[in-house]
């Protein structure tokens, strides 16, 4: 089983989410309100995710997950989808030395087949030279879909013991979640989206069963530790309950 599945069994949390996933919206409409390309928006983001690493860092988060590419957003202009794949691989040249200061792992998530050999080769180089870090394992979903990662999953299961194609019966949620994409991290405690949309957009779809819900209409360029606290402070005010009543919950305390 993943760590702490919150459908098998109810996970113990704390007051500061030990996994934050984010959907890092409104690049775009960033660098129009200031009439300037799109990808001005995507460059000021990278500034973003460097100011959110630090502050989850130091806040003792373990685990940090970024939406940086979909696998919808192939759908986008080619130009804006090339000035994305150069920032990745110019990012990831220049920021592993950092990251490694900070104690940060390096995992990369989604379907990489479909990246160019350099920008492949890269991310393999930097998760590699990050391995051993253990503060704050810093993924970055890139052609990533929650979609892609469930049937990948049950694709690599049914490779593994093909006799579960002719017993579907016996397969179960426990022997599925060691092979979706971040089988290695416990489900997001919070889940946030910049941006001022409220939608889930194919994210950690099987992951996010019980994850508190958090939307904010800065738009990620904007995003700053302030915010990150204020999504906190939010989510210290949640009462998880996993599926129990309040009543059961205040028993136990
Ligand atoms: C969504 O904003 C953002 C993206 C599709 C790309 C996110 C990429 C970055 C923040 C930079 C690179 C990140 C890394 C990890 C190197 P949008 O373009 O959909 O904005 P809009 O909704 O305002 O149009």
């Amino acid at each position: 089983m993943s760590q702490s599945s919150s459908t098998l069994a109810v996970p113990t949390t704390g007051p500061t989410p030990r996994h934050v996933a984010i959907i890092m919206d409104g690049n775009g409409r960033w660098a129009t309100q200031r009439h300037l390309p799109r990808t001005a928006g995507h460059i000021r983001g990278v500034q973003a995710v460097r100011r959110v690493v630090e502050a989850c860092g130091r806040r003792g988060v373990e685990y940090l997950t970024l939406f940086a590419f979909s696998s919808e957003n192939w759908r986008r202009p080619a130009q804006e989808v090339s000035l994305l794949m150069r920032l990745f691989v110019r990012t990831l040249e220049k920021e592993v030395g950092r990251l490694v200061e900070q104690g940060v792992r390096l995992r990369v998530v989604g379907d990489l087949s479909a990246f160019d050999e350099k920008l492949r080769r890269l991310i393999l180089a930097a998760e590699e030279r990050t391995a051993d870090q253990s503060a704050l394992t810093l993924t970055i979903a890139a052609n990533y879909g929650g979609r892609w990662d469930i049937l990948q999953a049950i694709r690599a299961l049914w490779a593994a013991h093909p006799e579960l194609i002719s017993q579907p019966d016996k397969m179960d949620e426990a022997m599925l979640e060691p092979w979706l994409a971040m089988a290695y991290a416990p489900e997001p405690d919070l889940f946030i989206r910049t941006g001022g949309e409220q939608r889930i957009s194919n994210f950690l779809i099987w992951q996010l069963a019980y994850t508190e819900l958090y939307f904010t209409d800065c738009y990620w360029p904007d995003f700053k530790a302030q915010d990150i606290d204020a999504a906190f402070a939010w989510y210290r005010g949640r009462e998880r309950r996993f599926g129990r009543t309040s009543a059961q919950l205040a028993a136990r305390s």
